[in-house]
């Protein structure tokens, strides 16, 4: 199977298909549980964010995002079943996340030489889905997932569309073949959610498991 260090950053991407939350998710999860992350956030996943939660960052060079980011997710929008946290974490935080624009092909990221445990696009629209497999590598996202699939390294594509073409279908065929996990945004019911923000942290729990990160963000099935 692919390789994986935990240890290493992790690169996330946000691409432009609906759910830009559950990216927000993720990165909320792995920056309080102090991983590095290296984020790219896709131009059409910024006017996403814009129609899905009120916010426009679509003007921001990346530093600015990376500040409106974490005090979006940490203060302003804080998850209800999450803590509060302190300056210090908040500080500490920032330093942990890079951010680079989807045309950076100069960011380290783009290189097969700059050490990361491997890479999650979430969510992931069939545009992205269908540049990583034909290996294009027209952005940042598609070449740092490229060179995910040549270094070996684990990547997730959280895909995020309904119904799925015969296209969509065959993309993703040939990227599991490629030892990519396809895991679509698909919510259970079988563990009781009670609300979205209960979905959001299926699906991240799920991404996590994924990764190879414990998390506890949702109820297992245990009979
Ligand atoms: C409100 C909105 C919702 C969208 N939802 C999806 C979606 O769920 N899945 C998808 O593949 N594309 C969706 N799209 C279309 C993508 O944003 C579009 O294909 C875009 O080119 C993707 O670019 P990116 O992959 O570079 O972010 C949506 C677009 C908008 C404006």
């Amino acid at each position: 199977m692919l390789d994986f260090n935990v240890n290493e950053p992790i690169v996330l991407a946000i691409t432009g298909a609906s759910g830009t939350q559950y990216g927000l998710s993720l990165l909320e999860f792995l920056l309080e549980a102090n991983h590095r992350v290296d984020l790219i956030f896709s131009k059409n996943a910024l006017l996403v964010a814009k129609l899905e939660l009120d916010i426009d960052w679509t003007k921001l060079n990346a530093q600015e995002l990376k500040f409106a980011l974490v005090e979006y997710i940490f203060v302003t929008n804080r998850n209800e079943k999450r803590s509060s946290i302190t300056e210090e974490q908040l500080a500490s935080i920032k330093n942990s996340l890079n951010i680079w624009q989807e045309e950076n092909i100069a960011a380290s990221v783009a290189s097969g030489s700059y050490r990361v445990s491997g890479m999650i696009v979430s969510p992931c629209s069939m545009g992205t889905l269908a540049h990583i497999a034909m290996g294009t590598s027209h952005n940042l996202i598609s070449r740092a997932a490229d060179v995910m699939l040549k270094e070996r390294k684990k990547l997730i594509l959280v895909v995020r569309e309904t119904p799925f073409s015969t296209i969509h279908l065959r993309n993703m065929l040939s990227l599991s073949e490629a030892g990519v996990i396809i895991l679509p945004a698909i919510p259970a019911f079988y563990y009781r959610p009670h609300s979205l923000q209960d979905q959001i942290d299926f699906i991240t729990g799920k991404t996590l498991d994924s990764f190879g990160i414990d998390s506890a963000l949702f109820k297992r099935w245990n009979t």
